[in-house]
């Protein structure tokens, strides 16, 4: 049997151990089903002469309670409390820090720019009814426009869609504020398409200013001073009539492909979205007068100039959550 000297080692061991692991090790050597210290001793006892048996089981006794209760302290000190603890002092892996994602990023620059021009900062939701998505913006059922917008509908949910685009927090504005203002609506908007420049999801922001003498001067004027400010470089633009319902004259903006993107895209164009003078069968929808106030509108795709800006040159990779593409910007 043990001597009581290596008892006291193994209180002192215990009393010295540093980690969770050293605990559970000593736990081993001591009580162990098959090698156990204690357990070893206490099985001994059965071949200790009579007159000693009592005096050696006390003594066993006093011990294996006292390593009992200094390892269970000990564990809960090394932050283990039973058996299946967490080694502190593991060396694990190091974390993965994640980044801004830039298209919120561009959002909020978005914002500032036009915060600065006296734009208010609106947001509309992304289900939306079909009134408001369409009717209320000029787009009557059988219009044709509703085809090219390739909706998704809500099932189940009557005339109610997933928003095509940002337009309709125009509407909702003008529901509830009276002109003159300016405002802009950046958001997710939802369309069945799908390749390098579509994706069923996107983003745009919306523009609408209205007052009493507001003309497409002024819509020139304040897109091409925000996009380049936006852009950070002297970028190339070109307005081409464009028809849609809600707007009358109506124009397609677009930008160019320039920069060090080795493609066949260099030197073309690519559509920003569209703007115009707003219709006057919107302003009457909300009830303003168009006798008396004008101004224009635009929707935007948020993805497109950030593709132009960084030489991006497919749109899906916004979507992939890559943080080796999101922390080159
Ligand atoms: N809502 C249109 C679209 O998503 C874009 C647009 C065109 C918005 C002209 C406007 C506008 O405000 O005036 O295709």
């Amino acid at each position: 049997m043990s001597t009581s000297t290596s008892w006291e080692a193994f209180e002192e061991r215990i009393a010295a151990a540093a980690s969770l692991s050293d605990i559970e090790a000593i736990d081993h050597e001591l009580f162990g089903r098959k090698a156990g210290a204690m357990t070893e001793a206490l099985k001994g006892l059965k071949d200790i002469p009579n007159e000693e048996k009592k005096a050696a089981a006390q003594e066993l006794n006093m011990w294996k309670k006292k390593f009992g209760e200094m390892l269970d302290e000990k564990k809960s000190e090394l932050g283990g409390g039973s058996s299946e603890g967490i080694d502190v002092t593991l060396e694990l892996p190091q974390k993965q820090r994640g980044h801004h994602h830039l298209i919120p990023e561009f959002i909020r620059q978005i914002e500032e720019v036009f915060g600065r021009m006296g734009f208010d900062t609106a947001y509309g939701p992304e289900i939306e009814t079909e009134d408001l998505n369409f009717n209320k913006l000029n787009i009557p059922d059988d219009h044709p426009a509703r085809d090219g917008q390739d909706t998704f509908w809500i099932k189940g949910v009557k005339n109610t869609v997933l928003r095509t685009h940002t337009s309709p927090v125009q509407i909702r504005y003008m529901q509830e504020h009276k002109p003159p203002f300016r405002m802009i609506c950046p958001g997710k908007v939802y369309r069945k398409d799908s390749d390098a420049t579509h994706s069923p999801m996107f983003h745009q922001f919306e523009g609408l200013m209205i007052g009493k003498d507001i003309t497409l001067a002024n819509l020139k004027a304040v897109l091409v001073t925000s996009l380049r400010e936006l852009i950070g470089r002297d970028v190339e633009f070109r307005f081409r009539t464009g028809y849609f319902p809600f707007v009358e004259p109506g124009m397609e903006m677009d930008m160019m492909w320039q920069g060090d993107l080795e493609d066949s895209r260099e030197g073309k164009w690519l559509e920003m979205g569209g703007c115009g003078m707003v219709h006057p069968n919107v302003l009457r929808n909300v009830d303003i007068d168009p006798d008396e106030w004008q101004g224009f509108a635009f929707g935007f795709g948020v993805e497109r100039p950030l593709m132009i800006k960084h030489q991006i040159p497919d749109l899906r990779s916004f979507y992939e959550g890559d943080l080796r593409f999101l922390r080159q910007f």
